[in-house]
């Protein structure tokens, strides 16, 4: 790619201020002062901006703790939303969330820059699973246990089975193969035991990293990513 690109791209500046860098001397390919943006660079090249070092990964992977009172989307003129808990070069890589978790909902959001990765993810064919832990109005039950291993029937669709585990009186951790809107709120409602708090502590191969707190991140590891991509049914280079 070429250099004056990669730079905007990963957010230094504009193309053009990226230009101007680059004229000014201020940029550096693997030690030598490029001659201008043009220039390609090469695979594995290191780019210093003013003598520091730039993170020149194009694809990231990012696992985020979301904490409640941020919207799940890229922007919004009101409210935070999980961009704005990363730094501004994700949103210029064209990071995005992979679904959604609601408003009040915490705990484990992926994003990435990889598209077709999120869309294969989301997919409704290929049932990933997805684990939240739920805290409900009243005691929960063998009978909701029941309910949710037979496929709960909600207005407009009946869900797939669903593993429940009560593991306090009004506390159940869920593991659902779908994403539909409000899922997990509307399969507690449908058994008369309205969700107060709701934490998602997996998503597929992914567990969420205890030691991030609500609204810290960090980037997927080696392993985490390539657990993703089998998942996904994709070959990750
Ligand atoms: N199900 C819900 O009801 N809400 C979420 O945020 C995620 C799953």
């Amino acid at each position: 790619m070429r250099l004056d690109k990669l730079l905007s791209q990963l957010g230094a500046a504009t193309r053009s201020q990226c230009r101007e860098l680059i004229k000014a001397g201020r940029v550096r390919v693997s030690g030598i002062v490029p001659r201008s943006g043009e220039e390609a660079v090469p695979p594995g090249a290191e780019i210093t901006l003013d003598g520091k070092r730039l993170d020149t990964r194009l694809d990231r992977y990012v696992m985020l703790n979301k904490p409640k009172d941020v919207l799940t989307a890229a922007e919004d003129r009101r409210m935070r939303t999980v961009m704005d808990l990363l730094p501004p070069v994700y949103a210029a890589l064209g990071c995005m969330p992979v679904g959604r978790l609601d408003r009040d909902t915490e705990g484990l959001l992926l994003l990435t820059t990889d598209g077709e990765l999120g869309h294969r993810l989301l997919s409704p064919k290929r049932h990933v699973d997805k684990t939240y832990i739920a805290r409900v109005e009243g005691w929960l039950d063998e009978e909701d246990r029941a309910a949710f291993a037979a496929g709960i029937q909600l207005k407009d669709f009946t869900a797939l089975p669903a593993a429940l585990e009560i593991i306090a009186p009004d506390m159940g951790r869920v593991t659902v193969r779908e994403g539909k809107y409000h899922q997990v709120k509307r399969m507690f409602g449908a058994r008369g035991k309205p969700v107060k708090e709701l934490k998602r502590t997996a998503f597929g191969p992914l567990t969420l990293d205890e030691s991030l707190r609500p609204g810290e991140w960090r980037e997927l590891t080696e392993e985490e990513c390539a657990a993703l991509y089998a998942v996904a049914g994709m070959e990750h280079e």
